[in-house]
């Protein structure tokens, strides 16, 4: 029988039974080369021709203590962790080149070395004195980590197995390299080969392993997506270049909770924490502005206040325009069309920007109705009252649903001084202490008595 290959792409890890010039999944040219398989497995013979051990099972309701976590004492850090590192973890951080993955695990690294933790940091993308130089940089020249820079994972191996540190940073995954894998370092078959031994490594031997990966274009961390499903977190640290804020955001969690935020405010002495993101992503808000609106969300367990920043202007003829930043273009567009075709206010002819301000990614449905009252304020030049916090999903008929954890959204709206709130009629909590609620049945509702349209 002919040897069956398996092709990947390096862009989007599709994997296709032959190779091609183009990736039928994302499109991406000369991406696609030929998988190396890990080991050569025995000739199969079919089942009972080679019988495997026979594995011991447990019940569930064996009694296991939840694993001793170690906090690092960066609170953000530990906090999308999950509330600290889990021995024999590992994690894969992934984002653009630049946006600070190496800044943030150095610092990381120096701060669990300094709670006491055996801690080692392998570059394989700069010379250990360029890290070293940044460290010292950094005001972390002192703290006790250990530096290598290698690209050969065996020998990286070798040396985790003989040191037997805690945790050992590995920046970055693209970078490293098996000598039993025949292609070149950063291709598919590399990466995957790669994060597996390092993975496997860190369960066999209790050592947590941070995987650094650098994300492509299309926001997927360059090699296999493969490579999230073998790690327990994966966290992506993202951030507008031309913002200082920078969000650390765990997308999975074993250990805790998904969806968890860190923030972070990138300066010259590194990456400094930012224990109140609210106040953080809200602008100057002395006078009301038209088309500006304050999103009580949830990101994690916490709530984060930001605003919501939308522009209406005329198009050319037949040029409309619809630009999004952070936030969902497809959503958009579903509640213009709502907006026009259940309140009859169209958009046709009109150039929408929308903004999320500080470079906040937002991608809660509960922003439906403040992205909507941008929108209104910005079309109609009427601005909301002052101090106003708006949350509630739209669903296509134009009727407004309740989001959970009003309460919570409510609380920290008063804690930041705001007095008002709008939200659907039938949320769980309406006005609370010193928070004052017009509570809408639909978007009919809004546009009528806070904007007189319709
Ligand atoms: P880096 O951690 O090298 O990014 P990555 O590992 O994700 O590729 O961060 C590089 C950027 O961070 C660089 O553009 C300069 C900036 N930076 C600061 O602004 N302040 C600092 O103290 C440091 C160390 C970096
Ligand atoms: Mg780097």
């Amino acid at each position: 029988m002919a040897k069956s290959a398996s092709f990947s792409c390096s862009e989007c890890g599709g994997i296709h039974s032959k190779w091609s010039g183009r990736c039928e999944d994302c499109g991406a040219w000369n991406t696609i080369s030929e998988d190396t398989p890990l080991t050569a497995g025995p000739k199969s013979k079919g089942l009972g021709a080679t019988r495997g051990l026979k594995i011991e099972l447990s019940d569930l309701a064996s009694e296991d203590t939840p694993p001793p976590r170690t906090n690092s004492g960066m609170a953000e850090f530990d906090r999308v962790l999950g509330g600290g590192l889990v021995p024999a973890s590992a994690i894969l951080v992934g984002g653009d080149p630049g946006i600070g993955k190496s800044t943030v695990l150095l610092q990381a690294a120096a701060s669990f070395a300094r709670s006491g933790l055996k801690c080692i940091y392998v570059s394989g993308e700069e010379a250990a004195a360029q890290v070293r130089m940044r460290a010292q940089r950094l005001g972390l020249g002192d703290a006790p980590v250990q530096l290598a820079a290698e690209t050969n994972l065996r020998n990286i191996l070798t040396t985790l197995e003989a040191e037997a540190p805690d945790l050992a940073i590995i920046d970055s995954i693209q970078t490293m390299w098996l000598d039993s894998v025949q292609s070149a370092p950063g291709s598919v078959s590399q990466v995957r080969a790669a994060a597996h031994e390092l993975t496997s490594f860190a369960k066999r031997k209790g050592i947590s392993v941070i995987l650094v990966g650098h994300v492509t274009k299309d926001g997927q961390i360059a090699g296999p997506r493969v490579v999230e499903h073998m790690v327990d977190t994966v966290l992506y640290f993202e951030g507008e270049r031309g913002h200082q804020f920078r969000i650390l955001r765990a997308v999975k969690n074993r250990f805790g909770p998904a969806d968890e935020i860190g923030v972070f405010e990138m300066t010259g002495a590194g990456l400094q924490e930012v224990a109140n993101p609210s106040a953080l992503f809200l602008s100057d808000r002395d006078t009301p502005t038209a088309g500006s609106v304050v999103f009580a969300g949830i990101e994690g367990t916490r709530p984060v206040l930001c605003e919501f920043q939308a522009l209406v202007a005329p198009a050319p003829a037949g040029q409309a325009r619809r630009s999004v930043v952070g936030w969902d273009g497809g959503r958009l567009a579903m509640i213009l069309a709502v907006l026009e075709a259940r309140c009859g206010i169209p958009f046709a002819g009109l150039d929408v920007y929308l903004n999320v301000a500080g470079g906040l990614r937002i991608s809660e449905p509960a922003a439906d109705l403040a992205v909507a009252a941008a929108l209104l304020s910005a079309r109609e030049d009427v601005a909301l009252p002052a101090n106003t916090v708006v949350f509630g999903e739209i669903s296509l008929s134009g009727s407004l649903r309740p989001v959970g954890q009003s309460e919570t959204r409510l609380k920290e709206a008063q804690k930041l001084g705001f007095a008002n709130a709008i939200l659907p009629e039938r949320s769980k909590t309406g006005a609370i202490d010193g928070v004052t609620a017009r509570q809408m049945p639909d978007l009919t509702a809004l546009v009528g008595d806070v904007f007189g349209a319709g």
